[in-house]
């Protein structure tokens, strides 16, 4: 995550291209240029391009402030990233581009033909999709051995972790190049070995937030309760004791009549149901919506919320809390 030595031996860096102005997007460019890449950031959104490098900038004196990279080197990582509506231009001179436009599959499958259309066979595609299945995107594509998902975590110039995902016709020459080019941008790249939607993380999170739902909607608890309770119950010790470590530590046996009695009692629905959907229908969105969601954000909170997770994320990656790259396997 820190900017690389400068040593002379050093090969070039490929340029990345990004496509997809908007949060991922900006982060991920963002992270790229942190390690030394140069990045072209594509999108749409011409009135989002205003704003892009003065947020990234604010980010990065804001990191820097609490050990992350050097306000010194502010300068230098936000040229790295130039910002154009021109695909064609984004992708001229790229190894490696990295999709972050909404997740959608249609969307993302006439986005890859264009790309396929415009960029050599040798450049590695990669898409940033939450959930959606990599070989169903790589359907577009005319050579899809050299397409893989690059998952990150929001916000990717903090978050270590990004899920290669390769799908079924993804060359494994693909899956060790990607590999090795996210932990050269500073991330610690985990190898999903089957292409199952959502990956690890997003499997994880999401049964995590169906639970979270069905015990508000049961009467079991309110929203607070169930925030208040992961935040400094189980939420606050993840890190350090994540569940096959825990389930090590406290004796498998005792595991097996646990889950046996608890699971039949757990929700298992597979749709969302009216406390999202009432309050979709209501235009009750959070903090998009005047900040009315679960509850009711003013703005100053929402910023100090924001600032919250980048403060707690930064003093973490400064301390090497966050792990470090060549500490980990790529391997799952
Ligand atoms: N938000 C997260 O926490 C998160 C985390 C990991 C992965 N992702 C995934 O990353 C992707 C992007 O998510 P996001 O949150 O940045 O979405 P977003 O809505 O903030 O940004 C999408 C951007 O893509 C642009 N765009 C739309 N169509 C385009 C096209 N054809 N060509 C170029 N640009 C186009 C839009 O103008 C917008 O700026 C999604 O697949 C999402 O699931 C999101």
């Amino acid at each position: 995550m820190t900017q690389p030595s400068g040593a002379a031996a050093a090969p070039p860096k490929e340029r990345i291209a990004v496509i997809g102005g908007g949060m991922m997007g900006q982060a991920c460019s963002q992270a790229f240029a942190m390690a030394g890449f140069e990045v072209r950031l594509q999108s749409l959104d011409d009135e989002l391009f205003r704003g892009v490098k003065e947020r990234i900038r604010r980010d990065l004196v804001f990191i820097a402030e609490r050990g992350v990279g050097s306000a010194a080197d502010v300068d230098a990582t936000v040229a790295r990233i130039t910002t154009t509506a021109d695909l064609a231009a984004a992708l001229d001179g790229a190894g490696f581009v990295l999709e972050c436009i909404p997740e959608d599959l249609e969307l993302k499958r006439a986005l890859f033909r264009q790309v396929e259309a415009l960029a050599g066979p040798e450049v590695l595609l990669a898409t940033n999709t939450s959930v959606i299945r990599i070989t169903e995107i790589a359907e577009a594509l005319a050579l899809p051995g050299r397409f893989v998902g690059a998952h990150w975590w929001t916000p990717a110039y903090l978050m270590p972790i990004v899920e290669i995902i390769p799908g079924e016709k993804t060359a494994p020459e693909t899956v060790e190049r990607v590999t090795a080019l996210m932990a050269a941008a500073g991330k610690i790249p985990v190898h999903v070995k089957k292409d199952a939607a959502g990956f690890i993380g997003n499997r994880l999170l999401h049964c995590l937030y169906r639970e979270a739902l069905h015990i508000v909607e049961e009467g079991i608890a309110d929203a607070d309760a169930v925030d208040l309770v992961l935040r400094y119950g189980p939420g606050s010790r993840f890190q350090v004791m994540p569940p096959f470590e825990h389930m090590d530590m406290v004796g498998l046996d005792l595991i097996v009549p646990v889950e046996n009695y608890l699971w039949p009692h757990l929700g298992n629905e597979s749709k969302v149901g009216p406390l999202l959907t009432d309050k979709v229908a209501a235009g009750e969105l959070g903090f998009k919506s005047d900040g009315v969601g679960f509850r009711t954000w003013s703005p100053e909170e929402q910023k100090a919320f924001r600032e919250r997770l980048l403060d707690h994320l930064a003093r973490q990656v400064a301390a090497g809390a966050l792990g470090r790259p060549e500490a980990h396997s790529p391997h799952s």
